[in-house]
């Protein structure tokens, strides 16, 4: 690992352990980050900080942890290639993130959409943290001079606020942080509601059929997409006014690797009917062997526990001495 770093580029991201995981996430993160295993050095983290800036139910909360842990190893990462850690069982994050709070302006933080959006969705607590919350972010990525950060594209605004905290930074002490690169797929950068396919698929939606989960048995997935919202028109095709075939036009493409248009020649004279049962036979083909493995890790606490202990350690080693420069730079005493 200590050699690799030397070398290959380094990749970092995160996910929120706030409840199941969805396709939306596969597609939009995880399986990149699943792939970018055997050429980069790559660094995953449950972000469970994040998630308390949503109040969460004490059982629930730690239930879900356990259960994005396993549903990520069986998305694919690898312990062996990658790091893989619990975000709050490495110090230096909540420590770096008081740091950068410092050197982030209230008027970056006051435009980010998402803290828009959930102060409206969480009117009743709109805590400090889930204003800073872009910092922390900033302080996962910085800590590990990530040169790359394979995220959706709701996390595009966060990533250019990360990349102009690092600048910053750099610009008053010198080169200290490495300024990250997004790193959004070509397809499945925005998976949509199925419900309503103006809103991107969340699995915090109210509505079930809005979301499939990495965990919903085949026939519930298959039920989810024929109920899928889509428009009048009946044909496949790919355009204005057409949220909901658009939306299932990606996410057949991003699972199956065909064009737009190989999609719209495959359907050529067939109703949405035939198309949405195939868009859910190949999303279920392509989570049946997640689910499979999920099985496996869930009932092996002791597996997943070895594997976040060993990758924490690395990453607290590793991050220290990021962290160490940063306040040294600053004019902190060192212990
Ligand atoms: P989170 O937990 O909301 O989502 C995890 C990843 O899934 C992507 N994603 C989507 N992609 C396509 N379509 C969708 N509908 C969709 N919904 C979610 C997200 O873009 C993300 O890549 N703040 C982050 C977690 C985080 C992080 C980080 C990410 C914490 N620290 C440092 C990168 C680097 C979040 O809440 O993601």
């Amino acid at each position: 690992m200590e050699q690799q770093t030397e070398k290959k580029k380094v990749v970092f991201s995160a996910i929120q352990p706030s409840g199941t995981i969805t396709l939306g996430n596969y597609l939009g993160a995880i399986r990149n980050w699943t792939a970018m295993q055997n050429e980069f050095n790559c660094i995953y983290a449950l972000a469970d900080l994040h998630t308390i800036t949503v109040r969460q139910e004490t059982a629930q909360f730690r239930k879900n942890i356990l259960e994005a842990y396993a549903s990520i190893l069986a998305c694919g990462i690898d312990p062996e290639k990658s790091l893989f850690f619990i975000q709050s069982h490495v110090t230096t994050h909540a420590q770096l993130a008081w740091i950068l709070n410092c050197y982030t302006q209230f008027g970056e933080l006051s435009r980010m959409t998402q803290f828009k959006d959930k102060s409206a969705r969480h009117a009743d607590n709109v805590n400090a943290g889930l204003f800073t919350y872009p910092s922390l972010m900033a302080a996962d990525i910085l800590l590990y001079q990530a040169d790359m950060v394979p995220v959706g594209a709701d996390q595009k605004q966060h990533l250019e606020l990360s990349r102009n905290i690092s600048e910053r930074f750099n610009g008053i002490y010198g080169n200290v942080f490495k300024v990250p690169e997004p790193y959004i797929p070509q397809n499945g950068a925005r998976v949509m509601s199925l419900q309503d396919p103006t809103k991107k698929m969340s699995k915090s939606d109210t509505n079930v059929n809005a979301c499939v989960s990495l965990m919903d048995a085949p026939d519930t997935i298959m039920k989810k997409f024929k109920r899928a919202v889509t428009d009048s028109e009946a044909v496949v095709r790919f355009g204005e006014g057409k949220d909901g075939i658009n939306n299932l036009m990606g996410i057949y493409s991003a699972v199956t690797g065909k064009s737009l248009e190989q999609i719209e020649n495959e359907f050529e004279g067939k109703g949405y009917g035939d198309f949405k049962t195939a868009v859910g036979e190949a999303v279920v083909e392509e989570l049946r062997p997640v689910k499979e493995r999920y099985d496996k890790y869930i009932s092996d606490k002791s597996y997943m526990e070895e594997c976040w202990k060993k990758s924490a350690e690395i990453a607290q080693k590793f991050s220290q001495r990021t962290l160490d420069k940063a306040m040294k730079k600053i004019g902190f005493v060192l212990k």
